[in-house]
């Protein structure tokens, strides 16, 4: 069943809470809080987060204008809509600017509040979806194609099918490139959360001590950089799903508010002191072996079995070789610009042969520098870019070289370095031209040719 909207009504005419309560919830899909007054809208503020507060402007001691400036400050993404009185109309309009999202007068007209009340969540998705872009934590990779017909991963995506539908934690596994962040969308986009929002957290990129406030928040002044109070990702994501890859790398501190967290629904921002509770699923994903991790101590026990409750293993890409020729397909459509592109049958025999160290995602990487190597339709096996010593690796016959005098059998790296001085010599080094030509900023370019080391032809030097 889909997760109901969080709605915190506060007025101080008791019939006003009442009705609102009663016709809300009859309607279904919400389930509606009431606060007599400011202060006991603060309190339930302070423990819980709400999708929609309608507030109303004018109530003794604690005014609305002051719940308002705190959930402004404390819950960001929550939306709120003033119920005024005619006569407030002009304050109404200056509560806007202080962050209401809009009013409704009272008497209310119910029709009139659920479409104001349904924009405000489209906003409030949207509000969400840009705090997490913001930071850059989640790297939805914008497809939910995922490839695999062998009979183990078939399998796989049954098991992930099956879980999914249920609310329980589930640890992804499996080597780096396998493909753990793709079934951890799927696992969201098939589960009852998938209308509400996932939050990807990479444990690993993040220096320890920001994780924590990253993940629960921190109120204004916890720290010396923290000049306003902000959501943690765990409320961004209630409701929905969090995911935590790269979950081995957590610090010991961490782990153990994490533990607390998973076990109680409970946390508190860093520098507060109020406990807060919100509901997320959580998936997590590891390429490291949490077992051993326990066993040699640098991982909780009590948190794996925690975030273990139902275990997806994704097979490494040599043990499903029957999956890569699919692969290989669905790449060189997306990667190249000529739909119809193949690959020769002897190129196909040699990335049959390879293991696949880096899996899924080094195939991928491989197919992508070839298409844009080979010429024609088809790709060539002198046009495979794999490493050279990985090329040794499956015994590849001596490694041609090309008529411009490199090896074809390089990195992308070399690739792009190669590239990048053909272009800068076809522009007689002129950077400006050999930016526009490569689709990047001059400065990106600027910082390319000092990482690479490229020489600059001189603008005069035409030889
Ligand atoms: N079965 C699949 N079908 C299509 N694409 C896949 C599949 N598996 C992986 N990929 C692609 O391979 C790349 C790596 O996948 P992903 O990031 O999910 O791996 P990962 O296991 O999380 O890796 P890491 O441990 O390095 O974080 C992505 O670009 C993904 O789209
Ligand atoms: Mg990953």
């Amino acid at each position: 069943m889909p997760k109901k909207f969080q709605i915190l009504v506060v007025d101080d005419e008791e019939s006003i809470t009442f009705l609102l309560k009663t016709e809300l919830e009859e309607l279904g899909g919400y389930d509606v809080d009431v606060a007599l007054n400011g202060t006991e809208a603060i309190n339930l503020l302070q423990s819980k987060i709400y999708d929609i507060v309608l507030l109303d402007i004018k109530m003794p001691r604690v005014s609305g204008i002051d719940v308002l400036k705190f959930i402004t400050e404390h819950s960001p993404t929550t939306q709120v809509i003033m119920l005024t009185n005619i006569v407030d109309y002009k304050t109404a309009i200056e509560t806007m600017k202080l962050g209401a999202y809009d009013f409704v007068s009272k008497p209310y007209d119910t029709d009139q509040l659920l479409a104001t009340m349904s924009r405000a969540l489209d906003r409030r998705q949207l509000v969400i979806d840009k705090e997490v872009m913001r930071n850059e934590l989640n790297r939805i990779t914008g497809s939910s194609g995922i490839i695999g017909e062998s009979p183990v991963f078939k399998n796989v995506i049954e098991n992930v099918r099956k879980v999914a539908a249920s609310e329980a934690f589930v640890l992804v596994q499996g080597l780096s490139g396998t493909g753990k962040e793709l079934i951890a969308h799927l696992l969201h986009n098939e589960s009852p959360r998938k209308e509400r929002p996932f939050v990807a957290v990479n444990c690993a990129s993040i220096p320890d001590q920001l994780l924590e406030s990253e993940l629960f928040g921190h109120e204004k002044g916890s720290f010396t950089n923290a000049y306003s109070a902000k959501q943690g990702l765990v409320e961004v994501a209630d409701g929905g799903t969090l995911f935590l890859d790269e979950v081995g790398d957590i610090s010991q501190p961490t782990q153990a508010k994490l533990l607390r967290f998973l076990e109680t629904g409970e946390f508190r921002r860093v520098g507060g002191t109020a406990s807060m509770r919100v509901g997320v699923r959580v998936i997590s994903a590891t390429n490291k072996n949490l077992q051993k991790e326990v066993q040699e101590g640098r991982f909780r026990e009590d948190l794996l079995y925690r975030l273990n409750v139902v275990s997806i293993q994704i097979p490494p890409l040599k043990e499903r070789k029957e999956d890569i020729p699919l692969l290989i397909e669905y790449f060189t459509k997306r990667k190249s610009k000529s739909k119809t592109k193949k690959v020769s049958p002897e190129a196909l025999a040699l990335l049959m042969q390879y293991d696949w160290p880096g899996n899924v995602r080094e195939l991928e990487h491989v197919i992508e520098g070839s298409s844009i190597l080979s010429q024609g339709d088809i790709i060539e096996l002198s046009d495979l870019w794999i490493n050279p010593s990985l090329a040794q690796q499956v015994h590849f016959p001596a490694v041609p070289a090309s008529n411009n005098g490199y090896q074809r059998l390089v990195s992308l790296e070399d690739l792009e370095k190669v590239h990048i001085q053909k272009v800068l010599e076809h522009h007689h080094g002129n950077r400006l031209k050999t930016a526009e030509t490569l689709g990047i900023t001059t400065k990106t370019l600027y910082l390319k040719i000092k990482r690479y080391k490229i020489p600059v032809p001189s603008p005069g030097d035409h030889s």
